[in-house]
């Protein structure tokens, strides 16, 4: 199995701030990680590397076997898959849901043909209904409620059929039937041989979708903890990256976290 990333001693440093102390993290084809941490940890600054769109301050990455730095991220960037709350920002209120997730190729193909048009609005359209967002093609993007907007930006993210799929909170904001339908929706891509490796960030224990099989827990810009699922996932782990006294309960492969009294 190829190295999907590989960050070796990764620092991201702003003026006198540590956002990512030397990281140490490999992923590899077929993995789907989840990243937990409390708020300003560093999971966002992480996923940015992971995203060819932003540079270590020191340290290597690698990202699908390319080191940042010496590689043309404009070719980088189409092969990841990219949902965050920054990105949706970008999205112009009008565009349509179509539109939204067949742009997204244009990335890669830069040009705009009638031949790649087609295809391209074919495999947006099955891809907006894989996640349940079929009937939606001609809403304009913020006329959608949360839980539909966090579909569609998945579908955009998947457009290019990335070879890794980076998800930054895609359960914020949802609510519980939405979110139960998003971890649904995860765990059956997280099973899907044919998907991407996946890094998901998330606040939440409950949101931590069966099937992951790797977890990292970052706190103050540095891992507490990292590799396979069940060793990270540990109260002893998760009390230590959240400072709080922690009772962790897994259920039919769903997690659960309570503080202890
Ligand atoms: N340009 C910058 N200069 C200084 N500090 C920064 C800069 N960019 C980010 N930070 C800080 O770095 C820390 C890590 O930010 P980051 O967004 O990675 O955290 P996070 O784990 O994603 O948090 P959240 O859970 O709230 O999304 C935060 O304290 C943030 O304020
Ligand atoms: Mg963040």
């Amino acid at each position: 199995m190829s190295d999907v990333l590989e960050l070796a001693a990764v620092s991201v440093v702003r003026g006198s701030k540590t956002l990512l102390n030397k990281v140490d993290w490999q992923v590899k084809e077929g993995e789907r990680w989840v990243i937990l941490g409390p708020n300003g940890a560093g999971k966002t600054t992480l996923l940015q590397i992971a995203a060819a769109r932003l540079h270590p301050t020191s340290g290597i990455a690698g990202v699908l076997e390319e080191i940042l730095g010496s590689v043309d991220v404009f070719e980088l960037r189409p092969r990841i898959g990219l949902s965050s709350a920054a990105l949706a920002n970008q999205i112009p209120g009008h565009e349509t849901v179509l539109n939204v997730v067949v742009t997204a190729a244009y990335g890669v193909t830069g040009r705009w043909r009638e031949g790649y048009e087609r295809a391209d609005e074919r495999r947006a359209f099955r891809l907006l209904n894989d996640w349940g967002m079929g009937p939606f093609l001609n809403r304009a993007f913020a006329s959608l409620s949360e839980g539909e907007r966090k579909r569609v930006q998945i579908a955009r993210a998947l457009m290019t059929d990335p070879e890794l799929l980076l998800l930054d909170e895609p359960a914020a904001g949802l609510d519980l039937g939405g979110r139960e339908d998003l971890v649904h929706r995860l765990t059956e891509l997280a099973r899907d041989d044919a998907a991407p490796a996946i890094v998901l960030v998330t606040h939440h224990l409950e949101e931590v979708p069966p099937g992951f099989t790797h977890a990292m827990l970052l706190r103050e810009s540095n891992v507490v903890a990292a590799g396979p699922l069940e060793g990270v996932l540990t109260a002893e782990h998760l009390s230590k990256t959240f400072g709080v006294e922690l009772d962790v309960t897994v259920n039919a492969g769903r997690y659960t976290a309570t503080a202890r009294r």
